[in-house]
């Protein structure tokens, strides 16, 4: 599948693009958090972020996920330009994101926080089954009735995965998936997102964890400064001498 996906993005061969962002911009007062950023996504690709702290990254998935809103730009989603709707409306055309930071709720049980994004497309007696299918799916079957909080980091991580996919989205967006992970862990998880694709979701994942981004053989974007600063496959960006450049922090 990855083959042909890098194949129809060649210059000059039409992509079957799901995500079109069009020069976008997010000042927040004087900061430039994204500076006239434009990046595509093709459908049923998976598709890696990367870039330094500050590069960007979690602003772009806030715009995508309309949370906030560009400064200026547009954002098309299926053909459709997405740039004004909310995050709920997005969310009901079939984008879902799982944040930097963790939103599970630790004082309720698995069951709990899975049901809250399934009472919206599942009918009540369905939930139970989808529920202990997504667990599979995740690497954690059987841990319906424990408490949030009582889940190791690594699990917690997989849980705020299957609240994101719980809604069978087709555009999933991953930030940092993998922080705190353990090179195990982090294995599983390339796993699972592997298999959420194979499926036929669309996901962009940012990351830092060249290893990870590295089995996840996905093409991949470079963020800098809020601008695209490179694109390519995996073994293009981690032989760009620029990319090590900005990395390292001498660029
Ligand atoms: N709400 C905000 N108010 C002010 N500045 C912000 C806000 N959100 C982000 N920024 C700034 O915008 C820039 C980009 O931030 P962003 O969080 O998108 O970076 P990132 O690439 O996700 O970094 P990291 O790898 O550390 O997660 C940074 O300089 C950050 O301080
Ligand atoms: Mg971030």
């Amino acid at each position: 599948m990855q083959a042909s996906t890098l194949e129809r993005v060649v210059p000059g061969v039409v992509a079957d693009v799901i995500l079109d962002v069009r020069n976008v911009t997010k000042h927040y007062g004087g900061i430039r958090a994204l500076d006239g950023l434009s990046l595509q996504v093709v459908r049923s690709e998976i598709h890696c972020v990367l870039g330094p702290n500050g590069a960007g990254k979690s602003t772009f998935f806030k715009m995508l996920m309309g949370t906030e809103r560009p400064t200026s730009g547009s954002i098309h989603y299926d053909g459709r330009d997405v740039t004004r709707l909310q995050a709920f409306e997005r969310a009901r055309l079939g984008l879902s994101v799982k944040f930097q930071n963790l939103r599970t709720f630790g004082d309720l049980t698995v069951f709990q926080n899975l049901f809250i994004p399934l009472r919206r497309t599942c009918g009540p007696s369905e939930i139970p089954d989808r529920v202990s299918e997504i667990l599979r799916q995740v690497r954690l079957p059987g841990v319906e009735n424990r408490l949030v909080r009582h889940l190791s980091h690594g699990q917690q991580q997989w849980l705020a995965i299957a609240m994101s996919v719980a809604s069978r989205p087709r555009l999933l967006l991953l930030d940092e998936p993998t922080a705190g992970l353990s090179a195990e862990e982090t294995e599983r998880t390339a796993e699972i997102i592997h298999e959420v694709n194979s499926e036929g979701m669309t996901v962009v994942v940012i990351e830092h964890d060249m290893g990870f981004i590295r089995s996840l053989k996905a093409r991949t974007s470079v963020l800098h400064y809020g601008r695209l600063f490179a694109q390519g496959s995996f073994d293009e960006i981690a032989a760009n001498e620029h990319v090590r450049q900005i990395y390292l922090g001498t660029e």
